[in-house]
């Protein structure tokens, strides 16, 4: 079962080769009882040997996997891997690199923060600035805001037990509720503006209502640089102001909007984001890596360290020197694979203009589209489109109406656009995070809803 076996080699390089040069048309999985049925007998006494587990991996598995790179992914927040990405995660994986300290995974780890120094510089984050890569936005929000309750708590000594609460949007990802949860911390939410944009003025409303009733004491305001409904970034200077005044830890879920930080018309659009205490972006959102890969950052590395270092008597061969770095130290994990490391090699391998161009291309295409929705007779922009989230509704249809659309688009292969609602209103969302997105494609989505 170790031995080096060369048949499974070539097998493998088949796939990889098929996966990377073939474009997979948009596909609807098989039922779950057909899936099953299919992995019925593939765990045995004796094994299936390679040429059948392959078979399954790419009959079932990558079959029954949608392309979620395609340009005609625009539900949710889809992704846009490129190809230097995704080989780099075949070539990473067959090396098994360990990266939770420098002592064992030294390489990953320095091309990990290689790039996300490279990333607090284009955010501003300043010279205490680092972080880590962690699985997604879900855990980054966890460990920023673990990281928050630490720092708070050490600002006031006699608070150590006390319970806290934190401040977020409505429009908030889901996630931060459930981290809250998680923390055991209070939840107080704020209203925002009319697209859920939370600003200043809601936010120190929200303090002096949470306030007056007597709710335990904020320690954090989690804002969002580009909510997942309508694309929306919160007033991050208004919000940076109240949190330094109020000496609460400002952290921005840019899951997905955090990106358009490459882009010049971005970073307008992202003005504040500099004034982070911590903030996730997931490059396997639209900085066009695999899954998976969120950026955590930090302003200072140091409080997370503080929060997150494990200590055991096991573990003393592995501290280091502020320079060697054991990224276990800065989130909620300790075994981790060195998951920014497709990243940095897609960056390296493309350069970074491509990346800036990329991103202004999907700003520019959501634009373009947003003038074409505005100029349909039989459509309405829901929401201003800020960064490349494009929402819209079609006049004189139900939820039901958008749903049997959605569906039939998909079930033909043509798009994948996922039906949303705010404040109870059924609407269109389009995604735009692929730069072969083209206004051509967009408009045969326009002439679909006639
Ligand atoms: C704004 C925002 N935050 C957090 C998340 C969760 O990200 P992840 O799936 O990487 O945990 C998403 C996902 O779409 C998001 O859009």
């Amino acid at each position: 079962m170790h031995d080096q076996d060369p048949v499974l080699v070539g097998l493998t390089l088949e796939v990889v080769q098929h996966e990377l040069t073939t474009v997979k048309p948009l596909s609807s999985p098989a039922p779950a009882a057909d899936l099953y049925a299919a992995l019925a007998g593939s765990i045995t006494d004796e094994g299936i040997g390679p040429a059948g587990a392959v078979s399954l991996l790419r009959d079932v598995v990558g079959a029954n996997s949608m392309n979620v790179s395609s340009p005609n992914v625009l539900a949710f927040i889809p992704s846009a891997a490129t190809p230097a990405s995704l080989a780099a995660d075949v070539m990473l994986s067959s090396m098994n690199v360990i990266a939770d300290w420098w002592l064992e995974g030294a390489g990953g780890i320095a091309a990990e923060n290689h790039t996300l120094h490279w990333l607090c510089a284009q955010v501003g984050l300043g010279p205490h600035a680092g972080g880590v890569f962690v699985s997604g936005a879900t855990p980054g929000n966890l460990a920023g805001l673990a990281a928050a309750r630490r720092w708070w708590r050490s600002q006031h000594p006699g608070h150590g037990r006390e319970r806290l609460a934190l401040v977020c949007a409505q429009q908030a990802h889901s996630s931060i509720r459930m981290v809250a949860g998680v923390l055991d911390v209070d939840v107080v939410l704020a209203d925002g503006d009319e697209f859920g944009r939370l600003r200043a003025p809601d936010l120190e409303v929200a303090l002096a209502e949470h306030r007056a009733v007597g709710g335990a004491p904020v320690f954090a305001v989690a804002a969002t640089a580009g909510t997942t409904n309508l694309g929306m970034v919160d007033d991050l200077v208004g919000l940076a102001d109240v949190a330094d005044r109020e000496s609460i830890w400002l952290h921005v879920d840019g899951a997905y909007g955090g990106a358009a930080v490459l882009s010049a018309q971005g970073r307008t659009l992202l003005a504040g984001l500099d004034r982070v205490r911590s903030m996730v972006v997931d490059p396997h959102k639209w900085l066009f890596a695999g899954y998976d890969c969120c950026a955590l950052l930090y302003r200072d590395v140091r409080i997370a360290r503080a929060a997150f270092t494990q200590t055991a008597e096991y573990l003393e061969a592995v501290e280091v020197s502020p320079e060697e770095w054991n990224p276990a130290d800065y989130a909620v994990h300790l075994t981790r694979r060195a998951r920014g490391v497709p990243f940095w090699f897609s960056l390296a391998t493309n350069g970074v203009q491509a990346y800036r161009d990329a991103v202004d291309t999907c700003l520019r295409t959501a634009h373009e589209f947003t003038a074409e929705v505005e100029g349909a007779p039989h459509l309405r922009l829901f929401a201003p489109t800020t960064l490349s989230i494009v929402t819209f509704t079609r006049d004189g249809w139900e939820r039901a109406d958008y749903e049997r659309w959605s569906r039939e688009q998909l079930a033909a292969g043509r798009f994948f656009i996922a039906v949303s609602e705010f404040r109870g209103r059924p609407l269109l969302r389009v995604c735009i995070v692929h730069p072969k997105v083209t206004i051509e494609a967009l408009r045969e989505v326009i002439d679909s809803l006639q």
